[in-house]
């Protein structure tokens, strides 16, 4: 297949706002010419300004945007051939669907070649002939799929058929690149699904580059030749969605895309790996060290059932639901929980075992300057649950610009109300921020000090509470191997992050 030629390039671009926050941290990427390329992430993780600098109504702090190699990160968003598609469209309810599609047409200037008295051949700059018009709206109307459609008042029209005239007005400018961010959030289900099909083949029939932005998984996964996984301002892997799906590159990617069982682990030899209670046998793999802190990530549908007793780990099946093809088992174990998918049927309560072959046990490095607490919860009083042990925490830096009411709910910075009771986050705690103290009745929760470095200046401790939580802990202070300690861990320094979008958390 012949290499495709680099429409768009981002080289180094970073953003940040006023308020000194880095929203978009060292962009790297290059989008061939025709692709359909898509950002996902979770809201608030910085696509839209990344969609807004390609556009031009947002400047990069630093680094350069590229069209055809050449910088145009000082054009103006009218001089970019590029049309954006917002993901609050807004279409000028007074008028019908020609004169929405035809609006930017008719204030568009032209280079015309034209004679002036003196015989001169002279460039002018002309609006565009009603006759050219009318051609570009009925194409563009055709694109979406509604011809015939162009007397029809905007209001009278579906959500479906109010995004396609959206659209319509974003692609009669023949732009080269169409921006479009979360174009379908405003539909219901059903109108999403057809329509994600729908643009699927515009993007085809079209030809041109289609830049998407989505914080919807399955979306990103049907549509894209390319996704381009971002969390906090950073790319976190870009891939086909199959490389994402098959071969996430850390626990957020997996997390993010599709179900996945995601634990902590801790390497016990270089073939077995002990996590949720079991020590289980895994790939031979380069790189990871006894007593190393790993990530553990198991599809729901590489976990295989059997009788109690004769897995890894025995568990109780507490969830069924019956999928169409196979059945969606969630099990206990413990107080973790496995998710399964068997074509075979079990009943709730029934107990079982659960293995895996070891090269569907996929292993990694767990970024060891920070703890990292992927399965976090928020509970009624807006403390962050970590394993079983509950920490006093900020939840209004899930939200930027947010408070608490006196009965504490969240509430936005455009009024909207959240009760975070149940909310599931990431929690992150730096290494130098979990005290240590041998007052066993102090601090959030107990530990027993399973491992012990000296690196170079201070000591580094691996601590493992009773439900089998990991913390890595610096510290100056010498600690015996066994010994048990408490943790104390201050509100401030709790760093949480959004599992999935807040949405559902939302109450009026
Ligand atoms: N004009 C602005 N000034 C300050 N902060 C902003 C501005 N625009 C966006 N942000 C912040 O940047 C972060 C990323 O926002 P955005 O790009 O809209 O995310 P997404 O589209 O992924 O939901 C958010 O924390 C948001 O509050
Ligand atoms: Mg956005």
């Amino acid at each position: 297949m012949e290499e495709k030629q680099t429409i768009i390039a981002l080289k180094h671009v970073t953003k940040s706002f006023e308020d000194g926050v880095t929203v978009v941290d060292d962009f790297n990427l290059d989008v061939k010419e025709g692709e359909f390329i898509t950002i996902l992430g979770p809201s608030g993780c910085g696509k839209t300004t990344t969609l807004r600098m390609i556009a031009g109504f947002e400047l990069p702090s630093s680094g350069e945007i590229l069209l055809n190699g050449q910088d145009i990160s000082l054009l103006p968003p009218n001089k970019r051939p590029v049309n954006t598609v917002f993901q609050h469209y807004a279409l000028f309810p007074h008028l019908d669907v020609y004169d929405n599609v035809a609006f930017g047409l008719r204030l568009k200037k032209v280079p015309v070649e034209t004679v002036n008295r003196k015989g001169e051949k002279v460039i002018k700059m002309k609006r565009l002939p009603a006759k050219v018009i009318d051609e570009k709206v009925a194409r563009a109307l055709h694109v979406v799929d509604l011809d015939e459609m162009e007397d029809r008042d905007v209001s009278t029209l579906s959500g479906g058929q109010q995004q396609r005239v959206a659209i319509a007005r974003a692609i009669v400018n023949e732009p080269k690149v169409l921006l479009l961010d979360e174009p379908l959030s405003a539909l219901d289900h059903k109108m999403r699904k057809d329509m994600q099909v729908e643009l699927k083949e515009m993007h085809k029939r079209l030809g041109i580059t289609f830049f998407y932005v989505t914080h919807d998984q399955e979306e990103a996964l049907t549509m894209s030749d390319r996704i381009i996984v971002m969390s906090r301002g950073v790319i976190q892997q870009i891939g086909t969605p199959e490389d994402i799906y098959n071969e996430p590159v850390n626990a957020f990617v997996a997390d993010f895309i599709g179900e996945s069982n995601i634990y902590n682990g801790t390497m016990m030899s270089g073939t077995t790996v002990r996590f949720i209670g079991g020590t289980w046998t895994c790939p031979k793999e380069e790189g990871f060290e006894v007593n190393e802190k790993v990530d553990i990530v198991i599809r729901p549908e590489d976990v295989l059932l059997g009788q109690e007793g004769k897995g890894v780990v025995d568990g109780v099946i507490v969830g069924k639901i019956f999928k169409g093809v196979h059945y969606e088992f969630t099990i206990n174990v413990g107080k973790n929980e496995v998710l399964c998918r068997d074509t075979h049927d079990h009943e709730v309560g029934a107990k079982v075992s659960i293995s895996v072959e070891p090269n569907n046990i996929q292993l990694m490095h767990k970024k060891l300057t920070i703890n990292e607490f992927t399965d976090a919860v928020i509970d009624k009083a807006n403390n962050v649950i970590i394993g079983e042990d509950a920490y006093e925490c900020d939840v209004t830096q899930l939200l930027t610009g947010s408070h608490l009411d006196e009965d504490g709910y969240l509430i936005s910075k455009d009024g909207k109300k959240y009760d975070l009771n149940g909310c599931p986050v990431i929690a992150e705690i730096a290494l130098d921020k979990v005290e240590i103290s041998d007052d066993l009745s102090s601090g959030n929760t107990q530990g027993e000090i399973i491992a012990a470095v000296w690196i170079g200046d201070h000591y580094q401790y691996i601590i493992r509470t009773e439900d089998e939580e990991d913390f890595i802990v610096n510290s100056p202070y010498s600690w015996m191997v066994h010994d048990t300690v408490a943790l104390s861990v201050a509100k401030e320094d709790i760093v949480l992050r959004l599992k999935k979008g807040i949405e559902d958390y939302e109450i009026d």
